[in-house]
């Protein structure tokens, strides 16, 4: 089968190499998925440039690729939740990425569903994206009637965090430029902060929760428009020690984030709040959850692009770029 092959980091990004692999065999508790469409993320470029090794020390050469929309072609030993046909989509297990490829063997615990109404490519934008927004919402604890702020809400994080913070009741304010301004809050954003011509730091304060893209550059300005005492959960800042520990990584690599993340700790600390980072794990239940929520309210996904597998550097090169009007997708089979 052909697959899209990292062979070494490169600080600076490399291509990928599209190469002919043995179709993989479904170990226990796995399913053998053929591949219709994968989702394209900045994590794959960050992945290429060694950033998340600290994470995921993934050995090399490996198969890219971490989520995607497929149909199942066999059950390993032990799979009773899914049948041969069934279309499932998932973010990739952390130990076991590989979706820029025709065939993925896949654990059936990091797989759903995909809703009846979605498409191969729509499916894709989904899990990835969709997990982040739950695995932060989980640690922020929102009540129903609070207000969120999603910095950088136009790309494909927003369109899955936007309708799933909807769905917890919340308030969303985003910002993004200008050419998105419908289309996020056509995904229900009750306002939008054109980030070119308005500073959101002063037109926003006391806000219950931060859901923040954008990393370092950005984050005090973030933590001071949150309210004392609230949560902001960061996916692009440093990795802290309540990270480290939450993930189960070893004593020394918990030593190095504490430090990694102390200066973020430390901001927060001076009102009250408190500094959380994610990086999204499969989760085949939550996903469930997810479906269910797409379900019940007709969630759209933004697709941006669409490129073939043999095209996929252009693809990552596309991601790099930050311009999104949502998610770019392969298209490797129909
Ligand atoms: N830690 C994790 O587990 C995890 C999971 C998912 C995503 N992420 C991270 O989350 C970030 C967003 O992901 P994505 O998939 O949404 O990326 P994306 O599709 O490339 O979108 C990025 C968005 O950021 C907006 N943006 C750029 N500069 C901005 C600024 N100064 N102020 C406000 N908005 C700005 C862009 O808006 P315009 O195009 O409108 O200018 C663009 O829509 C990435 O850094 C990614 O690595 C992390």
């Amino acid at each position: 089968m052909k697959a899209a092959i990292l062979n070494g980091y490169d600080k600076n990004w490399r291509e990928l190499e599209i190469r002919d692999i043995p179709v993989p065999e479904p170990g226990a508790g796995e399913v053998l998925v053929k591949i219709l469409t994968a989702g394209v993320n900045p994590l794959d470029n960050m992945i290429i440039r060694g950033e998340v090794k600290m994470i995921v020390p993934y050995p090399l050469p490996l198969v890219m690729g971490n989520e995607f929309c497929g149909v199942i072609e066999k059950l390993g030993a032990g799979v009773s939740d899914f049948s041969v046909g069934d279309r499932v989509y998932g973010r990739m297990p952390l130990s076991k990425i590989g979706a820029f490829a025709e065939y993925a063997a896949i654990a059936q615990s990091a797989i759903a569903r995909v809703p009846d109404y979605l498409t191969d490519e729509e499916a894709a934008c989904v899990p990835l994206t969709a997990l982040t927004a739950l695995q932060a919402l989980e640690l922020m604890k929102p009540a129903a009637g609070e207000t969120i702020f999603i910095s950088g809400g136009t790309g494909s994080l927003g369109a899955m965090a936007i309708p799933i913070a909807k769905s917890f009741g919340l308030t969303v304010i985003t910002n993004g430029s200008a050419a998105n301004r419908g289309r996020v809050l056509a995904l229900g954003a009750d306002r939008f902060v054109d980030y070119k011509t308005e500073d959101y730091a002063e037109a926003l304060s006391d806000v219950d929760h931060v859901l923040d893209t954008l990393g370092d550059r950005e984050l005090p300005k973030e933590f001071s428009i949150l309210k004392r005492g609230g949560r902001l959960v960061s996916l692009r800042g440093m990795p802290n020690g309540e990270f480290a520990s939450r993930a189960g990584l070893p004593a020394y690599k918990r030593v190095l984030l504490k430090l990694a993340g102390a200066r973020y700790d430390r901001m927060a600390a001076k009102k009250n709040q408190r500094y959380y980072f994610v990086f999204v794990h499969e989760d085949g239940a939550g996903l469930r959850r997810v479906s269910e929520i797409f379900s019940a309210r007709r969630i759209e996904a933004s697709v941006d692009e669409v490129f073939s597998l043999d095209e996929v550097n252009n693809a990552l090169k596309k991601v790099a770029s930050g311009k999104s009007r949502g998610k770019t997708i392969l298209r490797i089979a129909e």
